[in-house]
């Protein structure tokens, strides 16, 4: 497994490769990560995994400073994997002095939800960086988990206003032994506040539960959702029913839709959603 640092090296390393399989990471790789490396792998070619902490994203400095950072354990994990090449750029890299440009996904699709709780800022870090990787590695295909689901559906339309030639694919959510959605932040869980977050799937699943016995009525699923998620003791940021394309909040249910949820157990924030219908 090579491992470069710069975007002069990467394009030296992927010149005339056939078929490039991408995963963008923060690092503080897990079974989610590797998952996404699995499905990039069975598509075939070469696979090249990034790990870059963008700061951009973050909305509040806590968060980026408490962000899990281990290169080694990263590269392990990674090579492990099967990737063939990792980009670990540093801030310098991606942002040299006078960057001054920003790629801006606007509209409602990140005014709701995240972009309503983490501010629009936040959609436009995602989509630079993004931007930024995959004209760097020019891959095929690039590899996006669904536990951001928001993530995915901001990303796609990125690349498709601006005709970058990749296919987005969105990939299952992976999850813990209880259901928990695997998450770089889960490390930052006490015993209790782990407890807790346990919550959100099971929580998620009655609300599939009862839109498949039949019921409808979005603000009475939300409400039902979000008493239960505070009973278990999480902070709720938003429990919302949405379109799964546009991300619209609904008021009545068609069974296509999905259930998001954004809640903080303790200091952690942690999103989770599922599809109504069952499986993406
Ligand atoms: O999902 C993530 O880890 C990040 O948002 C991404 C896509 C790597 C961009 O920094």
């Amino acid at each position: 497994m090579k491992v470069v640092r710069t975007v002069a090296a990467l394009r030296e390393v992927l010149a005339d490769t056939g078929r490039v399989g991408f995963v963008p990471t923060m690092g503080a790789l897990h079974e989610g990560h590797l998952s996404l490396v699995q499905a990039a792998r069975a598509a075939g070619g070469t696979v090249v995994l990034s790990v870059f902490v963008n700061p951009t994203q973050f909305d509040e400095a806590s968060d980026l400073d408490a962000y899990p950072r281990d290169e080694r354990r990263d590269l392990t994990l990674a090579e492990q994997a099967g990737v063939d090449l990792v980009f670990v750029p540093g801030v310098g890299e991606m942002y040299p002095d006078g960057f001054a440009t920003t790629v801006s996904v606007t509209g409602p699709l990140t005014e709701t939800l995240e972009g309503a709780h983490r501010g629009r800022a936040h959609f436009d870090g995602v989509a630079t960086v993004v931007a930024k990787l995959l004209l760097a590695v020019r891959p095929d295909a690039a590899y996006f988990g669904e536990k951001d689901a928001q993530q995915v559906v901001v990303v796609r339309r990125m690349v498709r206003d601006l005709g970058l030639p990749v296919e987005v694919v969105a990939s299952p959510t992976a999850r813990d032994t209880d259901g928990l959605a695997l998450s770089s932040r889960n490390a930052r869980l006490s015993a209790g506040e782990r407890a807790q977050a346990a919550a959100i799937p099971r929580v998620l699943q009655s609300v599939v539960d009862a839109a498949a016995r039949g019921e409808t009525e979005a603000s009475l699923l939300r409400d039902r959702a979000r008493a239960g998620l505070t009973a278990a003791g999480l902070a709720v940021e938003y429990v919302e029913i949405a379109d799964p394309d546009t991300l619209e909040p609904v008021a009545q249910c068609s069974g296509r839709e999905l259930v998001l949820v954004a809640a903080r157990a303790g200091a952690v924030r942690l999103i989770d959603n599922m599809p109504l219908g069952g499986s993406r």
